[in-house]
């Protein structure tokens, strides 16, 4: 493949969530039209590709992943003319297009699986998963993502289909080659209308087990790395080369073997994988980050796919909280630890991916009720929680630290109402300090996130090694600072995070001959060779290895 056709690995990546990106015609819901019309802001951050997270037709069950149909836009997000428009618009300002596609499971509303539930004889019937049921045992323990059974009983049919998602969400039987030949033709269906690549959603769920025995994990052991996925991958390859299609997979809990063979350049399946490794730390990050764990893990997938494939580096999408809240200091560091955490994993070997208001250091919504939250999986939680006897305030707090709705809140444009987003109520409530933390206001301040991360991408962008260069942990034995250095013929690069809000002393880093490139420390600040300050970062353009 030539350097042309993998753009990619020079390139920096910026995650829409459609809904919350800017209502553009005031019903306050964020649309494509929206996009479009902050396409200045796109180029002034200076990202290379958006990927919009899904807008198809849904039955709005699980926030667009319920799609109803393939080849169309939402009518709340706009139309396929208002889409066509968005990718010419963003080509023409040198932005390429990456879009969704769930190939795990339809709506229960799409028109296959309406008439798939029919009878055990449509022609549809076989495009999903069913076992005989009896309408009251579910045929097996598996149950789904968000909580219990996967099993729906089908009374029509006396069976039960497999949703390993939302009830309203039925899976689709990848043994079909049906199935896979309807999702070729999408693909070339929305290559047609210029996309540049695809996200390719929860392929690690498309393989289950053929025996639908009870497993030891009900909730991954039916399907996660299992052998099998590969065939239906291979199918879908070649429209996708055949397009020069970048693709991104979403693979949630993928082992290191299965990933490198799926990231390999002449055999594998992806361009880039989103696996969630480091991310399951933010989980026991209470009360303090495991930097040394972190440390360990981020190393191990570095080192792994140097000379395999290629990272897709990430902190935040619309299914995680907020980074400053769950790996910084939100309280006492906001500014500076969301700084802080964007040079830390945007200058590690691979794309960077940036989620939309992360630039901005959104912080988690704040949400004190349940009529406050949309997102399914945290209404389903709070539900089942009170069910068993938890109290209101303990679930509501586990909520305001871990539900996906704190990223999805509306992108404050401005400080005054709705944050400039929408001239009416949004569909969801805006995040905390819309007043401090806003685009209007951040764009003018030097020393903001925002700006931070304009000059983060620049130099991404900028510098080979940061680029192509091999990544080398310094390891510094602490669970304070994350060092490390980015290496290509001989230009040497050093990054140096405090990731925690005390003080923390260096080794002896002999940077005498080195030079400060970027720092988020303000520049009145004692800034201190051995002394590094909480969430202080440090790029340094090393002239000599020490
Ligand atoms: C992954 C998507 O990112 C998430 O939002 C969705 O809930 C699941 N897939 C299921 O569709």
């Amino acid at each position: 493949m030539t350097d042309t056709q993998q753009w990619w690995r020079h390139a920096v990546g910026y995650q829409i969530y459609p809904q919350s990106f800017f209502d553009s015609n005031h019903d306050g819901v964020g649309d494509l039209p929206g996009v479009q019309a902050k396409i200045n802001y796109l180029k002034d951050l200076g990202v290379d590709f958006v990927w919009l997270a899904s807008f198809y037709p849904s039955g709005h069950v699980d926030s667009g992943y319920d799609v109803t149909d393939y080849c169309g836009v939402d009518p709340q997000f706009g139309t396929l003319a208002d889409f066509e428009e968005l990718v010419a618009a963003l080509h023409a300002a040198g932005i390429k297009v990456v879009i969704d596609l769930a190939l795990n499971h339809t709506s229960a509303q799409h028109p296959w699986f309406r008439a798939a539930r029919q009878s055990r004889t449509n022609p549809y019937h076989d495009y999903y998963i069913w076992q005989p049921s009896d309408g009251q045992t579910p045929p097996n323990n598996w149950q789904s993502v968000f909580g219990d059974s996967a099993w729906q009983p089908n009374p029509a049919t006396h069976e039960a289909y497999l949703h390993s998602f939302a009830t309203a969400q039925p899976d689709l039987n990848w043994e079909n080659p049906r199935v896979q030949q309807e999702m070729v033709q999408i693909i070339q269906w929305w290559a047609d209308r210029h996309v540049d690549g695809f996200r390719l959603d929860g392929v690690t769920h498309l393989k289950k087990r053929a025996d639908f025995a009870d497993v030891t994990d009900p909730r991954t052991g039916y399907y996660q790395n299992l052998a099998g996925v590969a065939p239906y991958l291979a199918a879908l390859r070649p429209v996708l080369t055949a397009n020069h299609l970048l693709t991104i997979g979403e693979a949630g809990g993928v082992d290191m073997t299965t990933a490198k063979q799926w990231l390999d350049p002449t055999t594998g399946f992806f361009d880039l994988l989103l696996e969630f490794d480091h991310v399951h730390f933010w989980e026991m990050a209470e009360p303090k980050l495991p930097v040394a764990a972190l440390r360990a893990n981020l190393t191990k997938w570095q080192v792994a796919l140097e000379g395999h494939g290629w990272s897709a580096l990430f902190i935040e999408n619309h299914d995680l909280p907020r980074a400053v809240s769950y790996y910084g200091d939100a309280v006492d560091y906001p500014r500076r630890s969301a700084q802080a955490l964007g040079m830390w994993y945007m200058l590690m070997k691979g794309t960077p991916f940036i989620y939309q208001g992360q630039e901005l250091g959104l912080t988690n919504a704040d949400f004190t009720r349940i009529d406050q939250y949309r997102d399914l999986d945290s209404c389903n939680y709070y539900h089942r929680q009170l069910a068993t006897g938890a109290p209101v305030a303990n679930t509501l707090k586990q909520l305001a630290a871990k539900s996906r709705d704190n990223a999805r809140t509306p992108i404050p444009w401005t400080g005054k109402a709705y944050g400039g987003f929408s001239t009416t109520t949004p569909w969801i409530d805006m995040g905390p300090d819309v007043a401090q933390r806003n685009v209007e206001r951040e764009s003018h301040d030097p020393l903001s996130v925002l700006t931070f991360y304009q000059q983060l991408i620049r130099v991404k962008q900028s510098v080979p090694a940061l680029q192509t260069g091999r990544y080398e942990l310094i390891d510094t034995y602490d669970d304070q600072l994350y060092v490390y250095r980015r290496t290509y013929n001989g230009d040497n690069w050093l990054v140096m995070v405090n990731m925690s809000s005390q003080i923390a002393t260096t080794q002896e880093f002999d940077l005498t001959a080195s030079e400060l490139i970027l720092t988020n420390l303000l520049v009145d600040s004692d800034s201190d060779a051995q002394q590094i300050q909480p969430w202080e970062a440090r790029l340094y353009h090393l002239r000599q290895l020490e």
